[in-house]
């Protein structure tokens, strides 16, 4: 990515709104027509959100469940999904079950894949958002390690994708909500390209699967204050350019009930991702450090 002042000033120059990256699939007008449909709904279903005990994935299972969903949380560490998943309870009366699996791992990820396909208690909303970034360069990282964070950010996310798209649209009803990010749009290792085939799977699907009544969104975030880069031991930074979570979680709502394919929050990411289509790919490749210091 580009410095801050670079995008500050291409933010200025280039906020114009988001331009259509792929004119053919995307529909990036809103019409109106589904706004507000979750709210209305008397009873919106369950929705299953991975990774939903922390950063992101915990500011869905908030706003989800105060919009009425029973929740599945999937998430490693157990005590703390059941912390969770208390305070939840309490807070919004929902239904909350905790499902441990680590996404990396096939055979507990199949236990996920099962539970989405479960007849007798139909997931109306999934939100694949778990994953993790790599503080060190593709090379500098043993391949197992580089396996791993595949798996989680584009195996975990195709299969689960999967297994709840196979049963949603049999029901004619449902949602999918992929949390990639604004990295998918720019040169910037294996994570970006992993979040780049995540922006794309959504896009297509969500033109594919609209007409039977699914809709399915990519999330593509900037920098946001959680515990990602604490985790991936690079110092988070302040200003402008790192949103707060709610806020991005509220904006990605609004956008998904609006039934748009992608969602940038925040004006100066809408900026850069138009602006990553007029750049040179060369002259993007320059900026790719930040963030990772
Ligand atoms: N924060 C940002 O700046 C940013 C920007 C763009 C996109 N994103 C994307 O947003 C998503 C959420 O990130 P975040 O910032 O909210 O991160 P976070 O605060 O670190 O939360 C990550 C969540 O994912 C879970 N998780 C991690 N690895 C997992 C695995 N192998 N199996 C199951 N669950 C796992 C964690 O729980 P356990 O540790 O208990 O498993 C935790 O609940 C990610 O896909 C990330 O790539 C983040």
């Amino acid at each position: 990515m580009a410095t801050p002042p670079f995008w500050l000033a291409t933010a200025r120059v280039m906020d114009i709104g988001i331009i259509m990256p792929d004119p053919v699939a995307g529909d990036w007008q809103d019409t109106g027509m589904l706004h507000g449909m979750a709210e209305r709904l008397p009873t919106p279903g369950t929705a299953l959100v991975t990774g939903g005990t922390a950063g992101i994935g915990l500011a869905f299972a908030h706003r989800l469940a105060a919009r009425g969903h029973d929740l599945v949380l999937v998430a490693r560490d157990a005590a703390r999904q059941e912390s969770v998943a208390a305070e939840l309870r309490a807070a919004y009366g929902v239904d909350v079950e905790v499902l441990v699996a680590d996404l990396a791992d096939r055979e507990q990820l199949a236990r996920v894949e099962q539970r989405l396909r479960d007849p007798e208690r139909p997931v109306e909303l999934l939100v694949n958002n778990a994953g993790f970034g790599l503080k060190k360069r593709f090379l500098d990282n043993d391949v197992d390690t580089e396996q791993a964070m595949l798996d989680v950010l584009v195996t975990a996310v195709m299969r689960l994708t999967h297994a709840a798209l196979g049963t949603m649209v049999e029901r004619r009803s449902g949602g999918i909500i992929n949390v990639s990010s604004v990295a998918g749009y720019l040169p910037r290792g294996s994570y970006a390209a992993a979040k780049a085939y995540v922006t794309n799977l959504s896009q297509w699907a969500s033109a594919e699967y609209k007409p039977v009544g699914v809709r399915v969104m990519a999330l593509c975030p900037g920098f946001t204050k959680t515990e990602f880069h604490e985790r991936m031991k690079v110092k988070r930074g302040s200003g402008f350019m790192w949103l707060d979570v709610d806020r991005l979680v509220d904006d990605a709502l609004r956008d998904f009930d609006k039934g748009r394919p992608i969602s940038v929050p925040g004006r100066h990411y809408k900026a850069i991702v138009t602006a990553t289509r007029f750049i040179p790919a060369r002259a993007l490749q320059t900026y790719q450090s930040i963030g990772r210091r």
